[in-house]
């Protein structure tokens, strides 16, 4: 296995935490989970529409050992402050309490408490250290922390689920119902499936995931996370969960007018959308842009599908694009800084296409760019981005990304 010198840096990174907090993890295993690229329809999957994405190389990496006893003893390289998280699985805090606010072990004890109320005890307690890369919103750090967390407990507890699917579920819940964040599924769905070198498609009215190659003929591209420094809070203090309910305050009020329908993506006839555009924008202005934009986003996911398939780069980026604007115009779910890093690359000749990513308001952008475009990408953002937004000037980082495996275990390194 070639590792990248960023990763061999965060083994040995974790080596050397587990010394120094007397976390015992010397003949453990490693299991590293991706980031994740959205490439439609972005805040889709609340409103019901199918999903496509890659797994990203940023990652979470966790070093764990069964640790022969019935405590979790976890230590965070990348929340020091917070010490040696220790617990007794099955005594945990209550979920959204004010006790779980400020720390990273509300996922840790997140996770126990959905497996258990799944009927999952877990009886065998690990040692082990977290690490990671993935910069903060847009790449869903959070739903790699998560999956990593379940499936290293079930592996020490030597629990199989047949279905995949249900541990998209599990993390989901621990997002929702422990955390208190209104996320949706493409998180986890496009980390747990990624697969190197591919898409991953879901139809959420199956319930299932697909890989689609890109197209043979396809010219060279690089996908390039723009992070502007800035601090996402959780989506359930943010613009995220004011669009989630108004997506179904227009889905409440389309039904009392006797439309058949239960999500905004059962609205899939221009002329329906039209109609009920016509009728409630009036009164509704808001919700019917939120409306306009899932409808459009909708429209072009099956264009863009077509064009990944066949290896169209060059539509894949331009789709990208007008996702973006709709995003940031009818959707409005966008912030300054991320339009500031739009704003830069967009111009650059070979930059195909550039949105937000993920939740919205902070956190990253993204854009898809040709091989040789990367570099004028790079002087770009380091030339423009500091000049306008100043405050950030330290904290921006522009990072290149591979397909990859969504979840990989490596044996043998500690
Ligand atoms: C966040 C949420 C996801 C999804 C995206 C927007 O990443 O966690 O469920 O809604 O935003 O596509």
């Amino acid at each position: 296995m070639e590792f990248s010198k960023e990763e061999r840096a965060a083994i040995e990174k974790i080596k050397k935490l587990a010394k120094e907090n007397k976390i015992n993890i010397s003949g453990g295993k490693i299991r590293r989970t991706s980031s994740r690229f959205c490439l439609g329809v972005e805040h889709g999957d609340y409103n019901g529409t199918e999903l496509f994405g890659v797994g990203t190389d940023r990652f979470i990496w966790m070093a764990y050992k069964p640790n022969g006893t019935n405590i979790v003893r976890l230590f965070s390289g990348n929340f020091p402050k917070d010490g040696v998280v220790e617990f007794k699985p099955g005594n945990v805090p209550e979920p959204k309490s004010p006790d779980i606010a400020h720390t990273w072990a509300r996922f840790p004890w997140g996770v126990d408490y959905v497996l258990r109320r799944a009927g999952h005890k877990l009886t065998e307690g690990i040692d082990g250290v977290i690490y990671g890369n993935i910069p903060g919103g847009g790449m869903s750090r959070s739903a790699s922390l998560s999956l990593n967390l379940i499936l290293s407990l079930f592996d020490a507890n030597r629990i199989e689920l047949k279905n995949k699917m249900d541990i998209v579920d599990l993390a989901q819940g621990v997002e929702n119902d422990y955390i208190g964040s209104p996320c949706g599924k493409l998180d986890q769905i496009m980390i747990l499936f990624a697969k190197e070198g591919m898409g991953t498609y879901y139809n959420p009215a199956k319930r299932s995931v697909d890989y689609i190659k890109l197209g043979k003929k396809a010219e060279d591209f690089r996908i390039v996370v723009m992070d502007t420094g800035t601090e996402r809070p959780g989506l359930e203090k943010s613009t995220y969960k004011i669009r989630r309910s108004e997506c179904e305050e227009l889905v409440s009020l389309l039904k009392k007018s006797g439309y058949k329908i239960s999500c905004l993506a059962d609205i899939k006839k221009q002329k329906l959308c039209d109609e009920i555009i016509a009728k409630f924008s009036k009164k509704h202005t808001d919700l019917c842009q939120r409306l306009k934009y899932i409808f459009d986003a909708q429209q072009r996911f099956y264009e863009m599908l077509n064009a990944w398939k066949s290896g169209d780069i060059e539509t894949v980026g331009r789709i990208f694009r007008e996702d973006g604007i709709g995003l940031r115009d009818e959707y409005k779910i966008s912030g300054p800084e991320l339009e500031t890093m739009c704003d830069i690359v967009r111009t650059i000749p070979g930059v195909l296409g550039e949105r937000m990513l993920g939740g919205g308001d902070k956190g990253a952008s993204g854009a898809l760019v040709r091989p040789e475009s990367v570099k004028a990408v790079r002087k770009a953002v380091d030339t423009a981005y500091p000049r306008s937004r100043p405050d950030f000037a330290d904290k921006y980082a522009v990072h290149v990304c591979k397909i990859v495996d969504g979840v990989k275990v490596f044996n043998g390194l500690l």
